[in-house]
């Protein structure tokens, strides 16, 4: 798709069109290679990214060592992400010089807002820095760089969603792919830079949403996630996400729907009454607690208590039965206490989840916390703290993974598996990896499966049919 040409006036005062390319000649037929870190918003970027580069005439590729434009989209959440790009900087910075200087290297979304003037003035590493919302700019930013300039757009907007752009998704399985429905978040949890890096919250059209399900029903892909900072305050003119969850769930009852990420403060009954009636809404909720302590919780800036999370937990399964869960865990973030953190191993016990991201605390510049409290838990009990929960969460994952033997689910094939070329692997409704023997079936088919083996990230089963999503039940295979 391309955007429309700019209007200019001559001389004469004639009025004529300039299609972009022409505007910028120095972009058509070159190479472009994005990495990405961090989450799934940032893939979803990469691929908003991807289209607009396209547009212009630019072709990708799956390298950097014949691309004349490199770009790396980054995280900013720990300090430790950071660091992987540093280190793949200085990596692109040697191919640059290995090339006499031909290739422009471009820092894309939280760290190029963050950190802009570094990259810019003190490090020299970049040609470009671009912030997550003002990709639109790249092909003017691209040719400042041609005219010898740096460039750098690290202006946050309140209503920019992309909306009118579709993705080109170019590194996929297509099978599944990533929506996104709104940027940015406004919940200023203290510990987190995402509201500094990705700005005020503000959600796409529900119309342009539907309208990018459709072409996705209809280039074969079979699961979308709908993703956001926080999905619960989804709102577009007074319309709700599990209105837009609804309206998607009926576009293709051939299609998984998934989401993430939902803040425990709010979480709507009418997306679990959704999730219950569509057959096609997936029976997984990613719902970080962070910490199990009340204390902490409210130093965290995190609206909830452990008995109100309970609560919710509770609710989800008595609406969902064998609704799969996981969650965001926080260990030794300020002032914690010995205490306190034994109250997260407790919840986690409580909670049983089936999945869990887990870090340590990372003190982060401009945060409610950085300005407030003191990053006081020494790095090693931090460590250990983490590895506890660890542990903790592995042997319980291990645990219901082998309450799945003899369990029988249905899961979509998304690719060939990593270890054989005769399996394939999938998820089941329940985000659950499975691996199987291939047998007739193939990526994108959904497989009736008999699980027959697991450890606390993989399930082994054996194929018994290919199936319809549409003639499956709603709820998850508690026993079959
Ligand atoms: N340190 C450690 N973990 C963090 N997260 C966000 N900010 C930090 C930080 N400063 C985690 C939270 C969040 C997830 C995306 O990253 O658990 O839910
Ligand atoms: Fe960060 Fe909290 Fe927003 Fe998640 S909800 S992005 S943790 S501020």
């Amino acid at each position: 798709m391309l955007l429309a040409g700019i209007f200019l006036k001559c001389n004469h005062n004639h009025t004529f069109t300039v299609s972009p390319e022409t505007r910028y000649p120095v972009l058509r037929d070159r190479n472009f290679f994005i990495e990405t870190y961090g989450c799934q918003m940032n893939f979803a970027d990469s691929e908003i990214v991807n289209s607009i580069m396209v547009d212009r005439g630019m072709k990708p590729t799956d390298t950097p060592d014949d691309a004349s434009v490199v770009f790396i989209n980054t995280c900013s959440i720990r300090d430790n992400a950071e660091q992987k790009v540093w280190n793949r900087l200085n990596h692109f910075r040697s191919l640059k010089k290995k090339r006499n200087g031909d290739m422009v290297i471009g820092v894309l979304g939280c760290m190029a807002e963050r950190l802009r003037e570094k990259f810019l003035e003190k490090e020299k590493l970049v040609d470009i820095v671009v912030g997550p919302d003002a990709y639109r700019d790249i092909p003017k930013l691209l040719a400042e760089v041609e005219d010898g300039r740096k460039a750098v757009n690290v202006i946050l907007s309140q209503e920019e969603t992309y909306a009118d752009i579709t993705p080109v998704r170019t590194t996929g399985n297509g099978v599944s792919a990533f929506v996104s429905v709104m940027r940015g978040c406004d919940n200023m949890c203290s510990f987190c830079v995402v509201p500094f890096t990705r700005g005020r919250e503000r959600s796409r059209p529900v119309e342009s949403v539907i309208d990018e399900f459709q072409q996705l029903s209809d280039a074969g892909y079979k699961e979308v996630t709908l993703l956001g900072q926080n999905v619960n305050s989804y709102n577009h003119n007074g319309r709700d996400f599990a209105e837009l969850m609804y309206r998607c769930s009926l576009i293709n009852p051939e299609m998984r729907i998934r989401f993430s990420t939902s803040h425990p403060k709010d979480f709507p009954d009418e997306f679990l009454h959704v999730m219950r009636e569509r057959h096609n809404v997936c029976n997984y909720i990613h719902i970080p607690v962070q910490s199990g302590n009340n204390t902490v919780l409210e130093r965290m800036k995190r609206p909830y208590t452990r008995e109100a999370y309970l609560e919710l937990i509770d609710k989800m399964r008595s609406m969902i039965p064998g609704v799969s869960l996981s969650t965001d865990i926080i260990a030794g973030f300020c002032g914690e206490t010995e205490e306190q953190h034994e109250e997260t191993l407790d919840i986690i016990e409580r909670v049983r989840y089936d999945m869990a991201y887990m870090f340590a605390y990372s003190e982060r510049e401009r945060t409610l916390a950085h300005r407030k409290y003191e990053d006081d838990v020494p790095e090693e009990v931090k460590k250990r703290r983490l590895s506890e929960i660890i542990s903790l969460q592995h042997g319980i994952a291990a645990e219901l993974n082998q309450q799945e033997i003899g369990r029988r689910h249905i899961v979509l094939a998304e690719g060939t598996s990593k270890r054989s070329e005769d399996q394939l692997s999938g998820r089941t409704d329940t985000n659950k990896m499975v691996i199987f023997d291939k047998g007739v079936c193939k990526a994108g088919d959904y497989v009736e499966v008999e699980i027959f083996d697991a450890t606390s990230a993989t399930l082994k089963g054996k194929a018994l049919s290919k199936v319809l999503l549409s003639d499956t039940s709603p709820f998850p295979a508690v026993a079959l």
